[in-house]
């Protein structure tokens, strides 16, 4: 797996000195407290936290708007500094916080001016292109102010991705947009994917992570709390795994017995049809269940592992983490 992005030790500390209005211990913010992350080529890989926890700063220092204190990125395997930060410029595409559209250009003079800085030679075709992938080819000469809230963002990933660079960075790219708009947004951004692209996200939106993001990392006072497959990130986060069967039949006393006796589940209970079994490794014990439970003559319907979502998992987190401070919200 070819790395594209990768994070050593970054650290990033905003000095507010002059600030005396500021209790001296608040002066000075670690955004970014030692932050280690690989992202790998045509994955989508997201970045959750609380509001503060150092999202936008990482992505900053990723796409070399701002100077690390410490630590080192690589792009590609070349080391991001200030002498080569223009050298990525093309490979790289940023959909900021706030949109930064000019309301008083059209959607066509915003981009021809975004695409300017990148002296692209078929620069008009490049522009009808992205508008008719965005679907907004057909308001081309409307002014960008006249946009709906939906399609201000899509004109604001049209301007990220207008010189089609190889990685994008998505600040809350949903943020703001209804249901349908944010569906709208999140099947652009997969069919982005699906040309190759790497594509790194912040997000607030728990759901919407789980659904479209590869990987996940989970920053919390510029720290990475977890990081892995979002299915992967609860492993140790509570005591037992859960496994669900459903039989045909109530539980027979002859199964009751026979389950008491195994000692690789840590405990079960029996609900009519139903059998919730709770283990350290519900990977190995799946199969095993299942067996004896063939062995035993049971008729099974269903076996389900229980997932937390990663909702649950980012509230058990910063629950452990945030128990009575609520400075980062
Ligand atoms: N330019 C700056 N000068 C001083 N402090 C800053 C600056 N930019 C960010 N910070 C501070 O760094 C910390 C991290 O901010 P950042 O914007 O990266 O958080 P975030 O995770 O993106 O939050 P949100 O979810 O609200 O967008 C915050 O405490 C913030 O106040
Ligand atoms: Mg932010």
């Amino acid at each position: 797996m070819e790395t594209v992005i990768r994070l050593e030790n970054v650290v990033k500390i905003f000095y507010n000195k002059k600030n005396k209005k500021l209790p001296e211990e608040r002066r000075d913010v670690i955004a970014l407290g030692g932050v280690s992350l690989e992202v790998n080529k045509g994955e989508i890989f997201g970045l959750l936290g609380p509001n503060g926890a150092g999202k936008t700063t990482a992505i900053r220092c990723i796409a070399g708007i701002l100077q690390l204190n410490s630590g080192k990125i690589y792009i590609k395997n070349q080391e991001l500094n200030k002498s080569t930060a223009h050298v990525f410029r093309r490979d790289l595409g940023f959909l900021t916080e706030n949109h930064g559209n000019y309301e008083n250009l059209t959607l066509h003079d915003n981009l021809q001016f975004f695409g300017s800085f990148y002296a692209l030679n078929n620069l008009e075709e490049r522009i009808d292109t992205t508008l008719k992938q965005m679907g907004l080819l057909e308001r081309k000469e409307m002014k960008a102010g006249k946009l709906s809230k939906g399609q201000k963002q899509r004109l604001a990933i049209a301007r990220t991705i207008l010189h089609d660079p190889e990685i994008l960075f998505f600040d809350e790219p949903t943020a703001g947009l209804d249901p349908a708009a944010s569906v709208h947004v999140r099947n652009l951004i997969l069919g982005l994917k699906r040309d190759d692209r790497t594509i790194f996200i912040n997000s607030h939106n728990l759901e919407e992570v789980q659904k479209i993001c590869d990987r996940v990392a989970i920053l919390d006072y510029g720290k990475i709390k977890r990081i892995g497959e979002p299915s992967e990130l609860g492993k140790d986060l509570w005591d037992a795994q859960e496994l669900k069967c459903l039989l045909k039949d109530p539980i027979s006393t002859e199964i009751n017995a026979a389950l008491s006796k195994l000692d690789y589940i840590k405990k079960y209970k029996i609900e009519d049809k139903n059998i919730i079994i709770y283990s350290d490794n519900i990977d190995e014990t799946t199969p095993r269940i299942v067996k004896e439970l063939v062995r035993l003559d049971a008729n099974i319907l269903e076996v389900r592992r229980t997932v937390h979502s990663l909702e649950e998992i980012y509230l058990k987190l910063m629950d452990e983490e945030h128990l009575g401070d609520q400075n980062g919200f």
